[in-house]
């Protein structure tokens, strides 16, 4: 992703940061790190130079001083829109239970110009495609015809899972944390209404029972907890809706935070939290929906039913 754009509000401040920058491109961490103490002198209170002090000091192995330098970051700005908390969590070996709104909204609005060419062309970003296919797959086993009444799309991005599924659908509604991402959603004419906030919130405003699809291609690798999410969505969701979404794998305990800072799930969690929420899964393939320097990201695709 880029670098955060922003002035420091000093001319001098922002050369020595985008030298450092530059250098930290190159591999050449001292350097980079030496260019943003200066920074700093210069500029004490700027997030985008703690946070790039952080990395430089991550990438040179002094971990406890990385540590320092996101802690400042997160300091001066409380709102984290680098993400320096979950940078810190991982530095702790904790996992938060979900990243801050504004570090996921800066990065889909940063994305959301080349989002088609980098994940779909370059990265094989097929998510989209998977859930259409495990929905045909178990409407065919159970004799159910492919047509949905209403579905919601969290996390609608630029408007992909609706393209494959618009045609099996009488109406879809959208909603996206990042505002680029929600414009370009709302471009495509597929949806009858696409919304920008928080899923959660978004769903609290959705009637009991009003839906009968519920789509999720790729988002939760960007929330860790799910409980919130699932106990919405089975408010929502109609008798003998579906309730489909992709994933991250995790081998075991419930989610952990990557080193690229997405979230991967377990099944066993995924299997616990549908159960204790009432759910039904008859689908839980093990898929890959991405690459990530070039090998296949472990992945889950699965398809919850509400009985
Ligand atoms: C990898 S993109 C996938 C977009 C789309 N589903 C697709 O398949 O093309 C993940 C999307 O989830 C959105 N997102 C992440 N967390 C969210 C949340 N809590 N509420 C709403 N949208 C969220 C991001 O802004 C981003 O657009």
């Amino acid at each position: 992703m880029n670098p955060v754009l922003r002035s420091s509000g000093n001319l001098s401040a922002d050369r020595r940061y985008d030298y450092a920058r530059a250098a930290a491109g190159e591999g050449d961490h001292a350097a980079a790190a030496d260019l943003l103490q200066q920074t700093l002198e210069i500029a004490p209170r700027w997030a985008p130079a703690w946070f790039a002090l952080g990395e430089s000091r991550e990438a040179l192995g002094d971990q406890a001083a990385a540590a320092e330098a996101f802690a400042q970051a997160l300091d001066c700005e409380p709102d984290d829109s680098q993400g320096a908390g979950l940078r810190l969590a991982r530095l702790r070996g904790e996992t938060p239970a979900h990243p801050p709104e504004a570090y996921v909204r800066d990065l889909f609005d940063q994305y959301a110009p080349r989002f088609y060419q980098h994940l779909v062309s370059d990265l094989g970003y097929r998510a989209p495609q998977v859930i259409a296919d495990a929905l045909m797959r178990l409407c065919s086993e159970r004799g159910r015809d492919m047509r949905f009444r209403a579905a919601l799309d969290l996390g609608c991005g630029t408007g992909l899972m609706a393209r494959e599924v618009a045609s099996f659908c009488a109406e879809i509604s959208g909603v996206d944390l990042a505002p680029a991402m929600t414009m370009r959603a709302r471009a495509t004419g597929l949806y009858a209404r696409v919304e920008t906030g928080d899923m959660v919130a978004f769903l609290r405003d959705v009637a009991e029972g009003s839906v009968d699809l519920v789509l999720a291609a790729d988002v939760f690798v960007y929330c860790g907890d799910l409980d919130p999410v699932f106990a919405a969505v089975r408010r929502v969701l109609a008798s003998g809706g579906f309730f489909t979404f992709t994933l991250q794998r995790a081998e075991n305990g419930h989610f952990m935070l990557g080193e690229d800072l997405r979230y991967a799930h377990s099944p066993d969690y995924l299997a616990s939290l549908a159960a204790s929420h009432g759910f039904d899964m008859p689908i839980c393939d093990q898929v890959s929906v991405r690459r990530d320097r070039g090998a296949d990201v472990a992945g889950l695709a699965i398809v919850l039913t509400s009985p």
